[in-house]
Parts: C-alpha cells; structure tokens; sequence
C-alpha cells in the first residue's frame, strides 16, 4: 500500500513538472515570437522610411477630365485615380494641372478642341499658380494620352516648369495607346533629367490597376 502511494504522487509530480515545464518552454518562445515580429515591423518601417529618403521628396502632377469618353461623367478622371495610387504607395505631395478655361463636357467638342490644340501646338493656360518644384526630387507627370501624346496643356506645364537634374516618369491612361509618345516628349523636354520608364494604364481599368502600380513602383525602387 505504501508503495503504491509513493508511486501516485511520484506520477503526479511528474505531471506536474511536465506542465509547468511545458508552460515556461511555450511562454518564452511566444515572447521571442512576438520580439521577432516587432523586429520585423520596425525593420518594414526602417526599410520604407530609407527608401523614401533614398528617392526624396516626391511630386505627383497630373491631369484628368471627369468627363469620360462615352457613358457619361466620372466620379474621378481615370488619370486621377492612378496619380492617387502613386501617392498612397509614394507618400508623395500631388499638383492638379487644371485649365484655365475648362474643357467642354462632350467628349466630341474636347475632341475638336484639343485637335486643334496639338494642330496650332497651342500652350492653354493653366489655372492657379504652378508648384514650387526646387524641393522636389522625383516628379511624376500623368495625364491622359490625346492624340498619341500628353494634352497640350501639359506642356504648358513643361514649358513653365524646369525640371532639370530630377527624376521625371510618364504615366498615363489611355484606350489603346499605352504611353503613347509621352516617354519622348518629357526626354526631349528636359534632356538634362533623368526620365526613368513610365506606366500606361487602359482608362476602363484605372480602379483595378492598384497592383500594377504597386508593381511598377517597386521595380523602380519606389
Ligand atoms: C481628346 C481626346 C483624345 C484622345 N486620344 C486618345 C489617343 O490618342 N489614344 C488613346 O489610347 N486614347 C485616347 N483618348 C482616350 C483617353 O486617353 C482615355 O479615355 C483616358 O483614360 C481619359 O483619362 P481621364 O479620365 O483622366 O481624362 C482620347 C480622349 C480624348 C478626350
């Protein structure tokens, strides 16, 4: 009988050291876990703080009409809505190119309009005053391609704008014709920037393009 009491408690003693050796071994690996983690999140933030130091301050300029080209208005101009992708993943301040005369709401009368714009190689006004670039080191420029090439109020834009020693990138949307010659023009215009690969984005799909625009700025080291 005595025997059998002295193994009963040697078992539960046993059980006992097992738990609460069970419980200390879980304990101290959940809280490395956990410092690991917090590593990890502060080594993210390090990361995307250095990267942006990396490529500085950085400016998204764009223009959009809200228009559309058929089916009536848009809540947000197709363009806008990737210069807001840019910012949300750049942390990027943004400059609206806007007409000082607006462009009519039919698609066919801003057609005849900017045709004749290109054709006259006109500078329309821009409304507002311009954005003081001297503090910006990477500048995006989109709009929508007309006619193969930026609207020519964004070249007013250009002409106005000095650009000189920055990181300048194209991006647009469009119905087919990617870029466009939009690439070629901002290396034309500012043959002392360093104008790195843009992004075309066809306009119907502007809201699904979040991914792709994660995508391309990550290849650029963005
Ligand atoms: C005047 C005009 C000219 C256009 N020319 C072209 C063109 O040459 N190639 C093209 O793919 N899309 C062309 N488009 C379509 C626009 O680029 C496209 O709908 C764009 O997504 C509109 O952007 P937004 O909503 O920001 O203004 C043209 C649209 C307009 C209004």
């Amino acid at each position: 009988m005595r025997k059998r009491i002295i193994a009963f408690i040697s078992a539960i003693v046993v059980i006992l050291v097992a738990v609460v050796g069970y419980n200390l071994y879980s304990g101290s690996r959940n809280s490395s876990e956990s410092a690991s983690s917090t590593a990890k999140t502060s080594k993210t933030a390090t990361t995307k703080s250095t990267s942006s130091k990396k490529n500085g301050k950085i400016l998204v300029v764009y223009f959009s009409r809200k228009d559309g080209v058929s089916g009536g208005p848009l809540k947000v101009g197709h363009t806008k809505v990737v210069a807001d992708y840019i910012q949300k993943h750049t942390g990027a301040d943004e400059y609206e190119i806007k007409s000082a005369t607006a462009y009519p709401k039919g698609y066919q009368a801003t057609a005849d309009k900017a045709q004749k714009e290109q054709e006259d190689n006109a500078r329309p006004k821009i409304k507002g005053t311009l954005p003081d670039v001297s503090k910006y080191d990477t500048v995006f420029i989109g709009a929508p391609v007309w006619w193969g090439e930026y609207p020519m109020i964004v070249r007013t834009f250009m002409d106005k704008v000095d650009l000189s020693n920055k990181t300048v990138i194209p991006f647009t949307t469009h119905m087919g014709s990617g870029l466009g010659n939009t690439q070629e023009q901002l290396e034309e215009q500012y043959p002392n920037a360093k104008v790195r690969d843009g992004l075309g984005v066809e306009g119907t799909q502007a809201s699904k393009s979040q991914g792709d625009v994660d995508q391309w700025l990550n290849k650029l080291g963005y």
